[in-house]
């Protein structure tokens, strides 16, 4: 009887930490866009910067349309973002390569919507 007991509390306690750390994925566009939201701060501004704001921050050749340091610019262009990445056309062939993954990773930020950390946006009017 207590091994069944035991058996119980164990069971439940894998189902509680096992659920734990899983969004509510049915609410989420993830699944399309193939995963976990990076975070804006810590995985996506790193990556602009390095990448993008050489041209694409006030002052640069591409500031004035496309300031990528404004979170409102990125929001509003992030599928035109998405869609560069995806065929290459940015950055600029002669500039530095984001890697596979970190084009993936920035693909990704924009097809979920370009979401900020710690607040989860609704995809709306898409
Ligand atoms: C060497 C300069 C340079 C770098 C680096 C650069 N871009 Fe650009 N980008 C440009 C220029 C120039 C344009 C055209 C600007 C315009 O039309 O006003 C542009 C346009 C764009 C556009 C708008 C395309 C459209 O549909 O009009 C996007 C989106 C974009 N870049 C994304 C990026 C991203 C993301 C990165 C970094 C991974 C990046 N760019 C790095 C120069 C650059």
């Amino acid at each position: 009887m207590r091994s069944v007991l035991l058996a119980a509390v164990l069971v439940a306690a894998g189902c509680a930490s096992s659920a734990a750390p899983v969004p509510s994925a049915s609410s989420s566009p993830a699944a399309s866009c193939g995963g976990r939201p990076p975070s804006y701060e810590q995985e996506v501004t790193p990556l602009l910067r390095h990448y993008c704001f050489g041209c694409h921050a006030p002052g640069g050749e591409a500031g004035e349309d496309h300031d990528f340091t404004r979170y409102e610019t990125l929001l509003a262009q992030r599928r035109q973002l998405g869609g560069e990445l995806e065929t290459g056309a940015m950055p600029p062939g002669d500039q530095p390569q984001p890697s596979r993954a970190e084009r993936e990773l920035l693909q990704r930020w924009a097809c979920l919507g370009a979401p900020r950390d710690g607040a989860p946006r609704p995809v709306t009017g898409v």
